[in-house]
């Protein structure tokens, strides 16, 4: 069974909260999840990220970003959590512009999303479902709660069977479908994955695509970014092309 490491504060999600950001939702973008407006990024340094990008994506849509290194795909995504902010232009998701977006709204706007790193981000001294457990209870959800939805996030990627493992228990393919588990307990309407695949083999490769294809067919919006062209070809996707910053 779940072992949790304290139980949690039983206050849920701050509804005054929700309700100022709902009202931040433009009912007129309804079906679309993410628009990136001429944005443009340059890093303090004065490295440029992005130039001029325009990015529509639909709900449900599942899109790749494909470039080389340095070409502004991290950038991007990054720019759509959040992690950095645009220099110029409009960054959409989920009905928030992410201009100046902080503290609770900027959180609240995380909460609708999935993040899925290459190298996994597990907490090592957690078990599978306490890494699992842990977003939900940092978003006061009950403990009852908690336990209602991490078994479907384990079964999701079939690591039911590894949910008192520790990260070092578990192959690489375990630790990223354990850190997809993680971004989707909360049930995100969409994920962002920045090469999730980049340090697994081709068929723990071809299993990460397929838990996000199956999330895709039950409506989350998916986009990830890769540098492995058989993978694009294989999923047959929808590939936006990165190339020194410009969409291209
Ligand atoms: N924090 C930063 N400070 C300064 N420059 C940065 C920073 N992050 C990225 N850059 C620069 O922005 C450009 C795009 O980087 P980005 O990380 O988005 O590329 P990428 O396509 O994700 O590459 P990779 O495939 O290697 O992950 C690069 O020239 C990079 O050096
Ligand atoms: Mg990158």
């Amino acid at each position: 069974m779940l072992k949790l490491p304290t139980k949690p504060n039983p206050t849920s999600v701050n509804s005054s909260t929700a309700k100022t950001s709902d009202a931040n939702i433009n009912n007129a973008q309804k079906s679309v999840i993410v628009k990136l407006e001429n944005v443009r990024k340059t890093y303090a340094n004065g490295a440029v990220g992005l130039h001029d990008v325009n990015i529509k994506l639909y709900k449900g849509d599942f899109k790749f970003i494909t470039g080389h290194s340095g070409s502004g795909k991290s950038t991007l995504l990054k720019l759509l959590y959040g992690a950095e902010q645009a220099t110029d232009g409009d960054v959409i998701v989920n009905g928030f512009n992410l201009k100046g977006l902080k503290g609770n709204n900027l959180a609240m706007l995380r909460r609708k999303i999935g993040i899925v790193f290459q190298d996994y981000k597990l907490v090592p001294k957690r078990t599978v479902s306490e890494n699992i457990a842990f977003v939900l209870m940092a978003q006061g959800y009950t403990y009852k709660e908690i336990q209602r939805r991490v078994q479907p996030a384990l079964k999701m990627v079939g690591l039911m069977h590894k949910a008192d493992c520790f990260p070092e228990e578990l192959s690489g393919g375990e630790q990223q479908r354990t850190s997809i588990a993680r971004a989707i307990v909360n049930t995100p309407p969409l994920v962002l994955a920045d090469e999730p695949t980049g340090n697994l083999d081709p068929d723990n490769a071809w299993q990460v695509i397929k838990i996000l294809k199956k999330l895709n067919s039950f409506g989350v919006t998916v986009l990830l970014t890769t540098h492995d062209e058989q993978l694009v070809r294989a999923a047959n996707h929808p590939v936006l092309h990165l190339q020194n910053g410009y969409i291209v």
